[in-house]
């Protein structure tokens, strides 16, 4: 493995990742993904290569995450969501051992891969995850009902989220996967979650969430 300091590429990327410091806080609620990220254009054939290196052995070939709820679907996420949180693993707003080992690492800092990885699976097709083991639907439909009154106002009527808005697609999302971040965040242990969507979160009990994530994880994106 190269040693980051010893050659050009190195330190060019570590000058851009001081840079990005600069300009970039990813802090709680933060809403806006870096304005250098969203201008770029991001190469979608070099994020397919990455990709396929460096990601899909976890969340797969066709990035639709696993049904355990440890790794979630990504393709057809929006771009911004992607890069956001790729930032906020780096840069330890978001927990999780193994996202922040990987973006900590050297070969990450480099903003054009972050880009160009984002793009191609924004490219990419969600198929719906379908739903947890008991799949019934009295529970979705009360996840549904949940849905409607607090939370599409952000996450789209259908789910979809926004590019433009840095509001993650959750529709087609795995089942557990949904559970899990819910529980995370109302528990404190999703740390980039914004204080505003936690009190969102805290008044639902089990069942609103257990329909929830039914509700969403069945809907087609
Ligand atoms: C060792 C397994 C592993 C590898 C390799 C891996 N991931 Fe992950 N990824 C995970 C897990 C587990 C999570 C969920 C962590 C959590 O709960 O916060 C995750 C979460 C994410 C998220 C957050 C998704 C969301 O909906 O908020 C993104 C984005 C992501 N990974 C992108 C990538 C990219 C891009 C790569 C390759 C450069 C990659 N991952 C490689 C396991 C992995
Ligand atoms: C005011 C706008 C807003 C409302 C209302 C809202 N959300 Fe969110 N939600 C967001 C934003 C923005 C994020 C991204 C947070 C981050 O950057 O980590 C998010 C993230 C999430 C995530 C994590 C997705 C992932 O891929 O890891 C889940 C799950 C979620 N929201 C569910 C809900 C549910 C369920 C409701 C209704 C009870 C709701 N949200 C209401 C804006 C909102």
């Amino acid at each position: 493995m190269n040693t980051p300091l010893l050659n050009a590429t190195g330190i060019a990327l570590v000058t851009a990742l001081a840079l990005t410091a600069c300009v970039y806080r990813g802090g709680p609620g933060e809403s806006a993904p870096p304005a250098s990220a969203v201008a770029a254009v991001a190469d979608s054939a070099q994020g397919a290569r990455l990709y396929a290196a460096e990601c899909a052995g976890c969340h797969g070939v066709t990035a639709q995450g696993t049904a355990n709820g440890q790794v979630p679907a990504l393709a057809g996420q929006h771009r911004s969501v992607i890069i956001k949180q790729l930032h906020n693993y780096r840069e330890g707003e978001r927990w999780d051992a193994r996202m922040e080992s990987l973006m900590q690492e050297h070969r990450y800092s480099g903003e054009g891969q972050i880009e160009d990885v984002a793009a191609y699976l924004a490219g990419m097709r969600m198929a719906p995850a379908g739903g947890g083991p008991g799949g019934e639907t009295e529970i979705s439909a009360r996840g549904a009902s949940v849905f409607v009154h607090e939370c599409a106002s952000c996450h789209g009527p259908r789910g979809e989220g926004s590019e433009t808005k840095v509001v993650p697609r959750l529709a087609g999302q795995q089942y557990m996967y949904l559970r899990r971040q819910l529980h995370d965040a109302i528990d404190g242990r999703r740390p980039n979650f914004p204080h505003d969507h936690i009190a969102r979160l805290a008044p639902l009990d089990v069942d609103d969430i257990d329909g929830l994530a039914e509700y969403l994880s069945e809907l087609a994106p």
